[in-house]
């Protein structure tokens, strides 16, 4: 500063008079300077003698670099800039740590050499507690850029000196480092100052850029983990609707892309998949809106064209804006429906829990039946499975499901007799958006496509109406499905398997049933034989729902007066194991004490033993029975009301859900009005009424 060197005289002067005295002249002095030299006399420097103080050894200095690596890696091309600007003017660059400790000096030789006779060398440390006032030790002690000149310094022998120093601050403002230029100090000029500061300024924002990046580095490492091991099929677009990179899962969903394509050899490269995604789905008009208006969806169920056929996804895209706020490129996820219906139908009760070995029974037509349903298993081939409601027909399909290799897939069961003969169609092939009136949004699946890759189960398949049947018989040949309204093709990947407990062949020759369904249906024939003619098993079941109820209802059975079984034994069971299994249950549900005696035992069965063999010992008896007959009725009156409510006054499907006969129902229904209209809830006989 040419100021500076005017006032070197003075400052000459005032620092004779500090070594003479001990006093600080502030008023030859800049403030800094003073502050300095007061610090430099507390930490007794000595101002006649110190010189920079060597680290002791090569293994001092190269472990000084080691842990600076990076700084002095990043400083050295501004350095070098630096001293470009002014070579062979005697000045040169230096780099010292926070503490104050030389790492790198760049310079011409001569001004190494004269900066070598004060130390001013690799590994020197130059902290104001060491050499007193300088610019590299009084810009870390102050924190501020500053230029020492002359007789500044506090030590004589840098009075030849000029120092131009700058600390290097990290992000939180703390010193990292101080960068300093040193030269003669009749050279001093004060641009050297701005230059050293700018050049520190920069090689702060470059450590700040560097940090950043290695920062971004590993969430862009995470985010390329999360990119490949999510279990979401993700691709990622350009402005036009390039696909410029895929997952691993988006990849296994469209097929491997196309050879030779890469997404990262710029502008020109073609996409992954060499078209844009408005041709490889279904309904572009989102991709268009997302992409041109920034409009995200969610959920949008579409087809993927793939090279082995139509895939149904679930897809949600998001738009990526640049710094300007314009899109210019998309998220997506595609999630195949084939997976979510795997889930829906393992949360919603689509799924088969029986297997072989819950099908009780050692009659030798029922094992004959579950042997041939265990060969099927092994095979892919449609099975119709025969008998009376209640016989366990959909135990046996449960069952092929679960021993078969699509045990993984879904089971879904469907009711052809429980649908609206109007909707049959769309429950079992789906439907479009704006098929027809009513029509859910974005359209549904239907039972064949929820069933991929699982069984399909159709119930009473015997009450399917004639027009479906010719449906369900082209979609059965072709093994293929178009939703209702639409046009997308998709692969039917399901087992099917059917149960009646209507005679088909006799349908198919009255009309009903049509013959060619009839066969592509019955390609395994399986038959269950009513529980009436295998009485021999009903002990065995009697025992086995026994037990079941009394855990499930915590209540133990303790005696069970053989006579009730031979009274099972005796009745007929329109509504089979079903009903079997129903009557247990009251009788288990009602019998408080732990003994189950024939008055526990349902009036329908009308056991003839109960009147025949009732011994006279017994006459109070009758007043148990009696009460437990009323709390019996009271239940069955309730349980009728339910299912009443529940099925619109329907009597075959109450019949059929409590596994008696219809005239049973009616009978109940009669009994229960009549009751309400006396007041009474039961006759037990003559002047036997409930009080
Ligand atoms: N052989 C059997 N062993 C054990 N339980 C059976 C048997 N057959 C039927 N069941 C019981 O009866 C209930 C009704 O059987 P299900 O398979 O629905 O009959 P279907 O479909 O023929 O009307 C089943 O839930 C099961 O608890
Ligand atoms: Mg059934």
């Amino acid at each position: 500063m040419a100021s500076e060197i005017a006032q070197q005289p003075r400052i000459a002067e005032a620092w004779r008079h500090f070594v003479d005295t001990g006093e600080v002249d502030s008023s030859a002095l800049r403030p800094e300077i003073a502050a300095s030299w007061r610090r430099s006399s507390e930490a007794m420097v000595d101002p006649k003698d110190a010189l920079g103080r060597l680290l002791p050894g090569q293994r001092g200095i190269d472990d000084l670099r080691d842990d600076h690596c990076e700084l002095i890696e990043v400083a050295r091309p501004f350095m070098s800039s630096l001293h470009r600007l002014v070579v062979g003017s005697g000045f040169i660059v230096i780099l010292a740590d926070e503490r104050g400790r030389v790492m790198e000096i760049i310079g011409d030789e001569d001004a190494l050499d004269r900066a070598g006779l004060v130390n001013l060398v690799p590994g020197s440390s130059w902290s104001e507690h060491h050499v007193g006032t300088n610019g590299i030790g009084t810009v870390l002690a102050s924190m501020a850029p500053i230029q020492v000149s002359g007789y500044e310094h506090y030590c004589e022998r840098f009075h030849t000196w000029t120092c131009s120093a700058a600390p290097i601050l990290d992000e939180r403002g703390q010193a990292i480092a101080a960068l300093q230029m040193s030269g003669p100090s009749a050279r001093t000029h004060a641009h050297t100052l701005g230059m050293v500061v700018a050049a520190a300024e920069a090689i702060c924002a470059q450590m700040r850029i560097n940090a950043k990046m290695r920062e971004l580095t590993v969430l862009n490492d995470n985010l390329n983990k999360m990119f490949l091991i999510t279990s979401d099929g993700i691709l990622l677009l350009d402005d036009r609707g390039i696909i410029r990179r895929a997952n691993p899962v988006a990849e296994g969903i469209l097929g491997a892309p196309v050879s030779g394509a890469d997404a990262d050899s710029g502008a020109h490269a073609l996409g992954l998949y060499a078209v844009p995604v408005y041709e490889l789905v279904s309904k572009p008009h989102y991709f268009t809106k997302m992409l041109g208006m920034g409009k995200a969806f969610d959920d949008v169920e579409m087809a993927l064209k793939t090279p082995s056929g139509p895939v149904h996804c679930l897809v949600a895209a998001k738009p990526v804006y640049d710094d300007h706020g314009n899109v210019n490129g998309g998220v997506v996820s595609l999630n195949p429906s084939k997976r979510i219906t795997k889930l829906i139908s393992r949360y919603s009760g689509s799924y088969a829990t029986f297997r072989f070995d819950d099908i009780l029974g050692r009659d030798e037509k029922l094992r004959r039946a579950v042997e041939l349903a265990s060969i099927a298993a092994q095979s892919d081939s449609s099975v119709l499975i025969c008998g009376e409601s209640g016989t366990g027909k959909e135990m046996i399909a449960q069952a092929i499901h679960n021993h078969g290799k699509r045990a993984h897939g879904p089971f879904v069961p469907v009711n052809c007799g429980a649908i609206p003969r109007e909707l049959v169609g769309s429950e079992l092939f789906g439907y479009e958006e704006g098929a027809f009136t009513g029509a859910a949004r974005g359209g549904r699946p239907g039972k064949f496509e929820l069933a991929a890759g699982g069984t399909l189960f159709l119930d009473e398949i015997g009450d399917m109406p004639l027009e479906q049947q010719v449906a369900l018989h082209r979609v059965l040949q072709d093994r293929r499905v178009i939703r209702i309204g639409g046009s997308t093709v998709t692969e039917v990947d399901v087992r099917v398997i059917s149960a009646t407990n209507k005679d088909l062949l006799r349908a198919v020759a009255k009309g009903s049933f049509r013959q060619d369904l009839y066969y592509r249906l019955n390609v395994i024939q399986i038959q269950l034989p009513p529980l009436r003619e295998r009485p021999d098993d009903i002990p065995l079941l009697f025992d086995f729902f026994m037990a079941k109820t009394g855990r499930r209802l915590g209540s133990e059975v303790r005696s069970v007066d053989q006579r009730v079984v031979e009274c099972l034994m005796n009745y007929d069971w329109p509504g089979n194991v079903r009903e079997l299994q129903n009557v247990v249950e009251r009788m288990v549900s009602i019998a408080t004490d732990g003994r189950i005696g024939l008055q526990h035992v349902p009036e329908e069965l009308s056991c003839p033993s109960r009147e025949d063999t009732q011994p006279a010992a017994f006459a109070n008896i009758e007043d148990e029975r009696c009460r437990m007959r009323r709390m019996l009725e009271r239940r069955e009156q309730e349980q009728l009301l339910t299912l009443m409510q529940k099925h619109g006054g329907n009597i075959s499907r109450v019949a059929r859900e409590l596994g008696i006969s219809r005239n049973t129902v009616y009978r109940r229904i009669r009994k229960a009005s009549t009751r309400e209209n006396n007041g009474q809830f039961l006759d037990c006989g003559p002047g036997d009424s409930m009080r």
